[in-house]
């Protein structure tokens, strides 16, 4: 990408490249340096963790027992949006790109989603805590349909698990993985951090994703890091969360294979599945899971995790499965029946028709066209304001926007994240994507530092919003110059430390 000047003293001329990196030079590097990081580091459970207790202020961990386990980069986001007047009424006036759910209305020729419920008396009773067995039964049957064709091996009810949204399934699963090594890859859903470490016995392993790979999963080198380091257990969204790459096809099928010979669990978090967008108008309408290349659907050990969250676009609904071997089933029966105690009773009922296999195709079909549009005209947008993304996303409603060719401050996630909040706009800085970033001494360090996630998830209208909101802060960076960033921040509502005791 060209390097656009950026002003640096509120002159209106362009300056010189030379300037720019003088400029650079002088600015800081590390977090202690900066406004944004201080306020990320004074929230309750994102101090450095080390040899010292995890305290954050003297009005927190004061009950016997009680840590902070740090909250999801979300909820950060939703809180530093609250200090800046974001509230559930003011809402329409803000860009939330930050929202890690689909928009939930209607799209063009997609099948009209149910606005009323049956309530049955027996739906007012406990659900099993595996599920209702027509809701699993057509679970399995989609699969069955979608991927399974022709295949001996087919799933039942009995491969199925219905869970109260998808980290509950998540949890559910890490609550039944023994003392192994259990591998995840960064960057990833941010949630993997805390519910691998809310889950003791098993030892999380971490596995840097390289950007010169396109964040592609290296198959060789799980091979090799399973046999050399033990893995039992690797966990990954696929399509994947916040890069937007998924693995399909033949090294869909290689990566299935290669667990099945090793004898090594692969969990995968396919919310995403439907999100895929072909450049080749004949592919669309399909949709990828691991489901196609399992062989013995009781013996290959592929634990797939979905549900309606993104796929049907029902965030709100909290009906959700996973599927594996029968084996995997009773033993998530146990643990749902201590976590979370099971799906809601009448949306289990009431998600049985959205299941049926000719009404998912219409809507994959409208869902991939529809936001394979967002997805071009966002990528266009960013490139006019000079911000080309390298590693367009090929699935998901996710762009991981590599913001290092900006000048400093605005060249890091957390920053530019601050600087758009004043603009009304949420994105979510990249550091969240680094599986638990509270962990890192220096911020500044973390892979993801100079990346945001910016979400087309929501309705056009609204990406416009955000996307005018960016085109403002470059506007005047380059009017105003650099000294205008990286200060002047909100503190947070419920912080009890004022900023300038943690400088
Ligand atoms: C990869 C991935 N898995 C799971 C979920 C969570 O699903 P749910 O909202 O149903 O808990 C998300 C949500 O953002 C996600 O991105």
């Amino acid at each position: 990408m060209a390097h656009t000047p950026y002003s640096q003293s509120g002159r209106s001329t362009p300056i010189s490249f030379r300037d720019v990196v003088l400029d650079v030079m002088k600015n800081f590097k590390h977090e202690k340096e900066s406004e944004a990081h201080r306020i990320f580091r004074e929230t309750a459970g994102h101090k450095p963790k080390g040899l010292l207790p995890q305290t954050v202020n003297p009005a927190e961990e004061t009950v016997p027992g009680i840590v902070h386990p740090g909250s999801t980069g979300v909820i950060y986001c939703s809180d530093r949006a609250m200090a800046n007047g974001f509230s559930y009424a003011s809402s329409h006036e803000w860009a939330n790109l930050g929202q890690g759910a689909p928009e939930v209305g209607q799209i063009p020729d997609a099948p009209s989603k149910p606005t009323t419920f049956e309530m049955p008396t027996d739906s007012l009773e406990y659900a099993p805590t595996t599920g209702v067995k027509n809701l699993r039964d057509a679970v399995a049957n989609l699969y069955n349909v979608t991927y399974r064709q022709g295949k001996q091996s087919q799933y039942t009810y009995e491969n199925v698990c219905i869970v109260p949204g998808g980290r509950a399934g998540l949890s559910r699963v890490a609550a039944v993985i023994g003392d192994v090594y259990c591998s995840y890859q960064v960057p990833d859903y941010t949630a993997y951090d805390q519910v691998l470490s809310s889950f003791r016995r098993l030892v999380p392993v971490p596995t840097a994703l390289e950007a010169e790979a396109k964040y592609q999963l290296d198959i060789e080198q799980t091979r090799k890091d399973i046999r050399n380091q033990g893995l039992e257990v690797i966990l990954a969204s696929n399509p994947r969360n916040p890069t937007g790459q998924v693995i399909k096809g033949d090294d869909l099928k290689e990566l299935v294979a290669t667990t099945r010979e090793a004898a090594t669990t692969l969990i995968l978090d396919e919310f995403y599945s439907w999100y895929i967008y072909p450049e080749d108008e004949s592919e669309f309408g399909k949709s990828v899971s691991s489901a196609e290349y399992v062989e013995d659907v009781n013996k290959d050990s592929v634990v797939i995790v979905d549900g309606l969250t993104k796929n049907w676009r029902l965030p709100g609904w909290r009906v959700c499965w996973v599927i594996g071997p029968k084996n995997l089933i009773t033993a998530l029966s146990q643990s749902g029946s201590f976590l979370d105690g099971g799906a809601n009773h009448p949306l289990q009922l009431a998600a049985i028709p959205l299941l049926d296999p000719e009404r998912v195709k219409i809507e994959k079909l409208a869902l991939q066209k529809h936001f394979k549009h967002k997805r071009d005209h966002v990528l266009k947008r960013l490139e006019r304001l000079g911000l080309k993304v390298d590693i367009p996303p090929s699935s998901t409603f996710y762009i991981w926007l590599n913001l290092e060719r900006l000048p400093e401050p605005l060249n890091n996630g957390l920053t530019f994240f601050e600087e758009l909040l004043k603009e009304k706009t949420i994105v979510i800085p990249g550091i969240f994507f680094d599986i638990n970033p509270a962990h890192r001494r220096n911020l500044f360090n973390s892979p993801c530092h100079h990346f945001v996630r910016i979400s087309f998830g929501p309705p056009l209208e609204d990406l416009d919003k955000g996307l005018d909101a960016i085109a403002r802060v470059l506007r005047k960076a380059k009017k105003e110059g650099m000294s205008t960033f990286g200060h002047s921040y909100k503190k947070s509502l419920d912080s009890a430390i004022h900023l300038e005791k943690n400088v």
